[in-house]
């Protein structure tokens, strides 16, 4: 049913609205002068509706029409997104012609326990360090999790040009404008990015990540096995919480309502794998080493694997800055044969060696355990290994280099 109101007040970017039988999570359109203003019935109170503006609504005056409108709540998505660039409305920002795709609703919900696949298959990155040693499962949810400048966006560039995927979607929700633009410059023709840069408001960040998670979801529903790259999850949850909070819930752990996590679970939920189909999700998470960030403790709950980017490898200029031995991939055991599981196994014990020996032999103290020292007389090769410049690696290119690592290992 198609229902009739008014604008009664506006706000930055919500509207009141006098909306018969409006009710949560409604769709509405605004025919204000000039503009089209759609947004999202987020509150009902005393014959007001407050609806979260999904547009800017500066052309929005008291007395305007607003409609309840399903239409309000979809955006073109589909194969015709590929090789495009798209704001939150799905509008191109890229110069091109307006996408010619079907409309459909951004809500998208995660597969049922009983239609998910297992995970028995991996995802190639062209990364060395993790195709070898954190090996991602196709439809497994990743997250980057690092300081500012630690190199995350980098790591998710050089994953987008080197993996195998069908097609992969990037949302970049509250980053730079200038990072926009060298994604566009950079990303496959296979690729469709979804951009709200940190100028826009929450909302419209809101909508852009929802936009990227339904544009994964309509592909993997063709068959297609989909990498969705989003960056950065810490961004998406912080529009979350200006939202809740605009909304009066109470604020928890660190200013988050606690719906705020409820939120971020349903849309990392949407990954997986489906018989015919998958999205594996790469996600960055901002972290400063502060473990009581309640973001990247709620993420590293949600994720199938955890890559850690250090900020004093960055420094030495050691990239990409895995730092191996604080990360895991959860999946890699389901996808890897016996052969590299074991040879990663010795890696990943001769880093961590390295790790703890790393003060004793910066004062000149060589380790005299067998295995350590082992370690360390592989150092170099270990190091040599991990650091990658831009080109991707052949995965078997990869695995041949890591058995013979290994070898020197064992
Ligand atoms: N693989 C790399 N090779 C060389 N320099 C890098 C690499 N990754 C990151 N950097 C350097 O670090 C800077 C910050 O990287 P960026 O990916 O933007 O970090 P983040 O997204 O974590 O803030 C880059 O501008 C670049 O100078
Ligand atoms: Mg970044």
């Amino acid at each position: 049913m198609i229902a009739i109101g008014k604008v009664l007040a506006v706000h930055a970017s919500a509207l009141e609205v006098r909306l018969p039988f409006a009710s949560i999570g409604e769709g509405v359109c605004v025919h204000a002068q000039g503009s089209l203003v759609r947004g999202e019935v987020s509150g009902v109170m005393q014959g007001r509706a407050i609806v979260l503006a999904h547009d800017p609504c500066g052309g929005v005056r008291a007395g305007d029409e607003a409609v309840s409108e399903a239409h309000a709540l979809c955006a073109p998505l589909g194969m015709q997104l590929l090789g495009r660039c798209v704001d939150a409305r799905g509008c191109p920002i890229d110069g091109g012609r307006a996408v010619r795709a079907p409309l459909r609703p951004l809500a998208v919900s995660a597969p049922h326990p009983h239609e998910r696949a297992a995970i028995d298959d991996s995802l190639w990155t062209g990364v060395r360090a993790i195709d070898a040693l954190l090996t991602i499962g196709r439809g497994a949810r990743i997250g980057i999790f690092g300081p500012p400048g630690a190199g995350k966006s980098t790591l998710l560039h050089a994953i987008a040009r080197g993996t195998y995927a069908d097609a992969i979607v990037i949302g970049l929700i509250g980053e730079r404008g200038r990072e926009a633009e060298e994604w566009m410059r950079a990303a496959p023709r296979h690729a469709a990015i979804v951009c709200a840069t940190s100028d826009r408001s929450a909302p419209e960040r809101i909508r852009a990540a929802r936009l990227a998670i339904a544009q994964a979801h309509a592909l993997r529903s063709r068959g297609l096995h989909v990498l969705l790259i989003l960056d950065s999850v810490a961004r998406y949850a912080g529009a979350l919480r200006e939202v809740a909070l605009a909304r009066g819930e109470t604020a928890g752990r660190a200013g988050y309502p606690p719906g705020v996590f409820a939120q971020l679970a349903a849309s990392l939920e949407v990954a997986g794998a489906m018989n015919g189909g998958s999205i594996t999700l790469v996600a960055t998470v901002l972290s400063d080493g502060d473990e009581r960030d309640p973001v990247s403790d709620a993420a590293r709950s949600l994720l199938d694997g955890h890559i850690q980017l250090s900020s004093s490898l960055a420094a030495a200029g050691r990239f990409p800055a895995i730092d191996v031995p604080l990360s895991a991939s959860r999946t890699m055991n389901e996808v890897v044969s016996a052969r590299h599981r074991g040879d990663a196994a010795l890696v990943h014990a001769a880093l961590a060696s390295l790790a703890e020996t790393a003060d004793a032999r910066r004062l000149g103290m060589q380790p005299v355990e067998a295995q350590a020292a082992k370690a360390a007389a592989a150092e170099p090769a270990l190091v040599a290994f991990l650091r990658q410049g831009g080109r991707p690696e052949d995965p078997a290119a990869t695995l041949s280099q890591l058995a013979a690592l290994a070898d020197t290992l064992r």
